[in-house]
């Protein structure tokens, strides 16, 4: 068995699953009962000054028959009393102490309110702090959550702030809604983070009942903006934090959030350079239980990787992850049907000749039955056939030996410079 531990910026968990800051992590009980459950840390559910919540607050996004593919919720930091949660993290340490604990803040962006509350987390045990720039809703519009997170000069002062009190290691947790999250990332940085943790939920509003033409979620007819998440995000999340990760400026190490529901999805986080991973719909959605299949699954992968410890998995796949301009020009695939699995149902056909560059032709063959093939010499590899076709495995993307060395763009471009120069001092010489 694989050594699951994971050591982030200081804080030592038993394994790389962390419930993220949110329902799941709002008392004492919970988080007690997660740690029984198997997860190995957790984000306390944001504290600050207490606030009041909507009824109600939740919505989600069924697609095509999955239910939860997207969440979306107005829920805003925790609603209990300083003290109260104060007394179940220190209870919750006692009883778990090789278990991480990490208590989200989330205060006016003044730094004797960062002290004062940093201080008074601290004095009950935690293992470390996560500061909440992220929320979208209710509290941006009171200066805090995304709204100072938004502002690298915010972000910056604001963990400078909690460092200057903090004894334990400082993960500022980012929001996705930047259009450049590399830039508040080295503003945490530039203001002292041990850690960076991403994403926290992503502006939206799940839809409108087409009946009453209320906002769901609705509060008595009103609705806001809320904060989305779940599998839907987790394309954004994964970018985000391989963005962050192969940035030599940030350089911090990463928790990854966004989406996570199963061993895979953490895999992939930590491939792209996340240390551990935060899991919070998918808690929401299935139970506590989840974290059994992950710790099994993992360990498995790793097993079958022949990897020692799942540390040996971060960062892997950072460098194969790059600007558009290092991408090979001359690197082709085509796609190719497999007659035998193909079940005939035109998918692929379709959507070439609809949507792409109309290369598959439908011929018959000597028996008189008709089949689908790729005209391989006018397929550009856009893999959209494959993506649209049912069966599994009818139809591959495969390699096509290419004539030409390998060329990106920027190589390309470097080229044509140099000889436009060339040329320059050519004319000079002869004038
Ligand atoms: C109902 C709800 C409440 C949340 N409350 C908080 C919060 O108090 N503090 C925080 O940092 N993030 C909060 N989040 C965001 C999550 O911690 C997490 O960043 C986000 O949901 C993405 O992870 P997921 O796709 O696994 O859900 C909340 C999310 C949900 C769904």
């Amino acid at each position: 068995m694989a050594d699951l531990r994971i050591n982030l910026a200081g804080i030592v968990s038993p394994n790389p699953f962390w419930l993220a800051s949110a329902p799941p992590t709002n008392t004492g009980y919970q988080v007690q009962r997660a740690f029984e459950a198997g997860w190995g840390g957790a984000v306390w559910k944001t504290l600050g000054d207490p606030i009041i919540n909507t009824s109600s607050r939740f919505a989600a996004v069924h697609f095509n028959g999955q239910r939860v593919a997207g969440f979306n919720n107005i829920e805003l930091i925790t609603d209990r009393p300083l003290e109260v949660n104060l007394k179940e993290i220190y209870e919750t340490k006692r009883r778990f102490p090789n278990h991480a604990i990490i208590v989200s803040l989330m205060v006016e962006p003044k730094q004797e309110k960062w002290h004062e509350i940093v201080k008074k987390v601290e004095a009950v045990g935690v293992d470390g702090l996560e500061l909440n720039f992220g929320c979208p809703h209710g509290m941006a519009e009171r200066g805090m959550g995304a709204a100072s997170g938004q502002q690298p000069d915010l972000v910056e002062a604001q963990t400078m702030w909690a460092k200057e009190a903090a004894t334990t290691p400082v993960i500022v947790k980012l929001t996705p809604n930047i259009t450049d999250i590399t830039s508040t990332a080295k503003a945490a940085v530039r203001g002292g983070a041990d850690a960076i943790s991403l994403i926290n939920t992503i502006n939206s509003l799940a839809g409108v009942d087409i009946d009453t033409w209320h906002t769901i979620p609705h509060v008595g007819g009103k609705g806001s903006h809320g904060g989305y998440c779940g599998p839907a995000v987790k394309p954004i999340a994964l970018h985000m934090v391989a963005d962050c990760a192969r940035n030599p400026d940030v350089g911090v190490p990463i928790s990854g959030i966004g989406g996570i529901s199963n061993w895979r999805d953490a895999v992939e986080f930590m491939l792209m350079g996340a240390t551990g991973v935060q899991v919070c719909t998918a808690a929401m959605h299935h139970g506590f239980r989840i974290v059994e299949d992950m710790i099994d699954g993992l360990n498995n992968y790793l097993d079958e990787k022949g990897l020692a410890s799942v540390s040996e998995l971060v960062g892997k796949s950072v460098p194969r992850y790059s600007d558009w301009g290092n991408l090979d020009l001359n690197y082709a695939v085509v796609a190719q049907i497999d007659k035998e699995t193909c079940i005939n149902c035109n998918k692929c056909h379709i959507a070439c000749e609809d949507t792409s560059h109309q290369c598959i032709d439908r011929l018959t063959d000597e028996n008189g039955a008709s089949y689908l093939k790729v005209r391989e010499e006018d397929c550009v590899g856009c893999n959209l056939c494959a993506i649209v076709c049912p069966v599994e495995g009818a139809i591959s993307m495969v390699e096509v030996a290419g004539t030409d060395a390998p060329l990106t763009w920027n190589e390309r471009q470097a080229a044509i410079a140099k000889l436009a120069d060339g040329k320059d001092s050519n004319k000079k010489e002869a004038v």
